[in-house]
């Protein structure tokens, strides 16, 4: 059997997870990482994460580039775009019923009538718009998509399946297979789960990748167990801690010693913990990768290529 490429050769990687864990971040470092490699790169932002990236990039200073649904250079062959799900929509329209009822049709209220009626269709809508993105004819070699939280991530992706139970012919049930059948080739479609070490987010991407398996039909190969704490202290750390211990008057030596051995124990505590929920990923067969805390107020371009760095060679 032929092995999928790397994740990187594909055209679509959807970066998913629980709220707040680094998607947006990981996102970033992933197509930093691709850009690199000289593939000309979109990250779409499926959470209104646009700005946040451009921060993080440090592209923030150009307004004309905040427009939604256009994409905004944020580095050497990358770029991002947020997905607008009325603009999708009324694309699609346009396509589907030509221009003057599409216009119509494409108010707030029939885009709730719309996607009230038919479940799963605003969340086709959008996808149709990612796999065109990602597809043959696009200017772009890959797209990393910066999914929503792991709900309504799910949503999207088994959006076409949901839609097939209301349409099984005509052009948006051929839509629909098409969007399922980039999304379950591993050639061309790859998913990333963001996770941290704790027990709760470790059972949740556990879940996560049973709802792929089981929803879509798809295999989640590897998790990015994010913002993880180094194992010991550095050598430099110790000494310093140790020049402490000289200084003062003896009680305070005491103190600080102590002090001291508590924080070593606890930081040596925690790595153990998350060592073992690092475990318990490794142990259901997933790739798990870690990428460290970094000590730092605002992340940044230098902090993203450090991302990138640890990433290389493994995805
Ligand atoms: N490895 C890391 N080291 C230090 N801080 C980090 C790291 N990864 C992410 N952060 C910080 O954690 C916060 C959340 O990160 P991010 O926005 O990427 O998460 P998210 O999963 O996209 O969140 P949301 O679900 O809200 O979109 C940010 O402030 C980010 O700077
Ligand atoms: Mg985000």
């Amino acid at each position: 059997m032929a092995m999928a490429p790397s994740l990187l050769q594909r055209r679509l990687i959807v970066v998913t997870g629980k709220g707040g864990v680094g998607k947006t971040t990981i996102a970033g470092a992933v197509g930093l990482l691709a850009a690199s490699q000289g593939r000309r790169t979109l990250i779409l932002d499926g959470s209104g994460a646009s700005s946040r990236l451009r921060e993080l990039f440090g592209a923030d200073s150009h307004p004309d580039e905040d427009r939604p649904g256009e994409p905004a250079a944020l580095a050497e062959r990358l770029w991002s775009m947020s997905i607008e799900p009325d603009g999708a929509l009324l694309e699609w329209m346009q396509e589907l019923a030509g221009r003057a009822p599409a216009r119509l049709l494409a108010t707030k209220s029939s885009f709730q009538y719309f996607a009230a009626a038919a479940p799963g269709a605003k969340e086709l809508v959008t996808m149709v718009k990612i796999f065109r993105l990602a597809g043959e004819s696009s200017p772009y070699d890959l797209v990393v998509l910066d999914a929503p939280a792991t709900g309504h991530a799910l949503a999207m992706l088994d959006s076409p399946q949901t839609f097939a139970s209301i349409a099984r012919v005509g052009p948006v049930a051929a839509q629909a297979e098409a969007v399922r059948s980039m999304l379950t080739d591993p050639d061309r479609t790859g998913y990333l789960a963001v996770a941290q070490a704790g027990e709760m987010s470790v059972t949740e991407t556990l879940e996560l990748r049973a709802a792929l398996a089981e929803r879509i039909g798809v295999e989640l190969s590897t998790v990015i167990v994010n913002a993880t704490m180094h194992r010991r202290f550095t050598g430099e750390e110790m000494s310093r801690i140790e020049s402490l211990r000289g200084q003062g008057p003896l009680s305070a030596q005491v103190r600080i010693g102590h002090a001291a051995a508590a924080a070593a124990q606890a930081a040596h505590e925690r790595t153990r913990f998350q060592h073992g929920q690092l475990k318990r990923l490794r142990q259901a067969g997933l790739t798990v990768l870690q990428v460290p805390f970094l000590f730092q107020a605002d992340l940044d371009l230098p902090a993203l290529t450090r991302i990138a760095e640890r990433l290389d060679g493994h995805i």
